[in-house]
């Protein structure tokens, strides 16, 4: 990348006044990965439909998979088909988890309007450090930069954490104040995944814990507080997937009420992941099982596309609050 694009010139906004929005209306704009045309598509149209604030994520690795200019593009097309649709969406290009001062930058200088980085593994100081650094580059083109504290259960990219490390209080005012971050990723239960929680039979899922998540904004009131790890684990694609040939044994998520208490409190954006790629896999396998002849991507992507269109409506209407606030 040779010359520096700016978000704005793409038609997208950061983060800050959907965040500003959000928490003063007791909702959550909803942060969707995607890595390919169909996700894209999908996100486009269900958001456009319920006229939904969104933000489009990408992980370091969805932009390995799909080539760091392609992706940059497809967001540009977003912009447009959510334009031709005719409506005026709020876009944020997210960059999630970024691991590197260098791999923000690159994705600021390439037109993303805001960037994660995620120093939680690193010691306290480190974190502070690397973070307040993202932030100083960021800021000077008006990117929004999401910090975190606490480290969540499961795999975050390379980072292994055997049990998840709640995020510590004590510790939020200072890491804001220190580092200028525009929202935080907090650790209340949560984690990545399909597997979320272990559960022997007949046990249901940990709430989560909303006793720190209070405490947090005693210590930072009003402050944007991110929730990573949000899938559902929609049971219904697990179903299916089983049925038509794959193994997802003991796949769980957290509860659509436990994410609706979260959404009306200051956690004002929620990541899904995992609920997208369990909608394209069970209707992937349960298309190719039921047409044998069918060998046209468009066909079985096409049926996972309109499935992840209805997934994201249903998010943004009856989970997150955000269909109605664009
Ligand atoms: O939090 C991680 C996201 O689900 C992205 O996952 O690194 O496999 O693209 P990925
Ligand atoms: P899920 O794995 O629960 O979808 O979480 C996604 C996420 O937090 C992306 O950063
Ligand atoms: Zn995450």
């Amino acid at each position: 990348m040779s010359k520096v694009v700016s978000y704005k010139d793409i038609g997208l906004v950061n983060s800050r006044e959907l965040f500003r929005h959000a928490v003063a209306g007791g909702y959550a704009i909803p942060a969707y990965n995607f890595n390919n045309l169909e996700q894209l598509q999908a996100i486009v149209i269900a958001c456009a439909e319920t006229r939904s604030p969104v933000i489009m994520q990408v992980s370091k690795g969805a932009r390995n998979y799909a080539n760091e200019t392609m992706l940059r593009y497809m967001a540009m097309g977003a912009v447009e088909m959510a334009r031709e649709i005719g409506v005026d969406l709020p876009i944020v290009l997210h960059l999630d988890h970024g691991d590197s001062f260098e791999l923000c930058k690159s994705c600021i200088d390439s037109g993303f309007s805001s960037v994660m980085i995620d120093g939680s593994h690193l010691p306290y100081d480190e974190n502070v450090a690397l973070t307040s650094k993202v932030v100083e580059y960021a800021h000077q083109y008006d990117v929004t930069v999401e910090g975190e504290l606490g480290v969540l259960a499961g795999i975050e990219d390379e980072v292994v954490a055997e049990e998840s490390t709640y995020t510590q209080p004590d510790e939020v005012e200072d890491f804001v104040q220190k580092t200028g971050v525009d929202s935080l990723a907090i650790s209340i239960g949560t984690s990545h995944g399909a597997f979320k929680f272990k559960l022997k039979e007949g046990e249901s899922a940990p709430p989560l814990r909303f006793d720190i998540l209070e405490e947090i904004e005693k210590r930072i009131p009003g402050f944007p507080i991110v929730l990573h790890g949000a899938s559902s684990v929609v049971p219904a694609y697990v179903e299916l997937i089983n049925q038509y040939g794959g193994k997802l044994d003991g796949a769980v998520g957290v509860s659509e009420d436990q994410l609706r208490r979260a959404a009306k409190s200051a956690v004002c954006k929620i990541n899904i992941d995992s609920d997208g790629r369990l909608a394209v896999t069970a209707k992937v396998r349960e298309f190719l099982v039921k047409n044998p002849g069918e060998f046209d991507p468009r066909k079985y992507l096409g049926a996972a596309r309109s499935e992840l269109v209805e997934l994201i409506k249903h998010k943004n209407q009856a989970v997150l609050g955000s269909a109605g606030k664009a």
